[in-house]
């Protein structure tokens, strides 16, 4: 089985193409929506919450984990992978974050080796896509705005309301003068507004569908990873489990995704 989770619906962003583009193995999504958003805060409680979801996944059966948040990603990754995962006896799961297939699309797709970057504080803080890109090509030039009111607007459902894209222009104001011609989306929420973030930054500027990058990228590894992939169990069943409110995630899943979510169930991770 194949573990995604995120700090409530921004994941889906990144399931939905996984689903289509690997539609052969098991799936659950957990998604934390009682303590969203986690942009805003400290790494030592995004490690924390990370821990216990990591923990209800690995004992659901999972044998790989996507951390399917740039948050979690940046603040938290590299720990989990510590933690659960040191032992070299461990050969039999995976945890893998989103940051660095995004970067490696980035610095390809990049021609005047100027990227813009829009994420949560937490990921904006922690450099770690100007720390992945410089790695990459230390000749590119990183501008960086944390976005913290997009994931509050979007878990509220109110991303399609004039106040959500008066916001994001505002955001997205100083990237403009940047002369990036390619914006990460670094946070698996921002495709819900994908349309908005390519009408204003125009059309000379890629953006990247986060969710589309990740899944191709993933669906690369399990080709180069035969070890693993024969460890995914092949059912075609999807799980959905929330923190809270389920009834609201069946509907967003449903209504913004188009995932046709039959039942989600509310559990404690912690
Ligand atoms: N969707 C997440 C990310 O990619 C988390 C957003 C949040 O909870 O603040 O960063």
């Amino acid at each position: 089985m194949i573990g995604l989770f995120d700090s409530g619906y921004g994941g889906l962003t990144v399931l939905k193409p996984i689903l289509d583009k690997l539609p052969q193995y098991d799936y659950v999504y957990l998604g934390d929506n009682a303590r969203a958003p986690y942009g805003i805060r400290t790494a030592e409680t995004v490690q924390q919450y990370s821990e216990q979801a990591v923990e209800y996944l690995f004992d659901k059966g999972c044998t790989l984990i996507l951390t399917a948040c740039n948050t979690v990603s940046a603040l938290a990754l590299r720990h989990l992978q510590q933690k659960y995962l040191r032992d070299k006896n461990i050969t039999d799961k995976k945890i893998l974050g989103v940051i660095r297939p995004l970067a490696e699309y980035a610095a390809k797709s990049t021609k005047n080796k100027r990227i813009s970057v829009v994420g949560t504080r937490g990921t904006v803080a922690s450099k770690a896509y100007d720390i992945e890109l410089k790695h990459l090509d230390n000749d590119i030039h990183v501008f960086s705005k944390a976005c913290p009111l997009l994931v509050p607007f979007i878990e509220e459902h109110w991303h399609h309301k004039p106040e959500a894209k008066k916001i994001l222009k505002k955001y997205l104001r100083p990237l403009k003068s940047t002369n990036s011609d390619v914006l990460i989306l670094g946070c698996t929420h921002y495709p819900l507004m994908y349309s908005d973030f390519k009408r204003y930054m125009g059309k000379n500027v890629d953006v990247l569908h986060s969710g589309e990058i990740v899944a191709d990228s993933l669906k690369d590894y399990l080709e180069r990873h035969p070890e693993i992939e024969k460890l995914i169990t092949r059912g075609g069943t999807r799980k959905y489990i929330t923190t809270d409110c389920p009834d609201a995630f069946k509907e967003f899943g449903n209504k913004e995704l188009k995932l046709a979510i039959d039942t989600v169930k509310k559990e404690a991770i912690w």
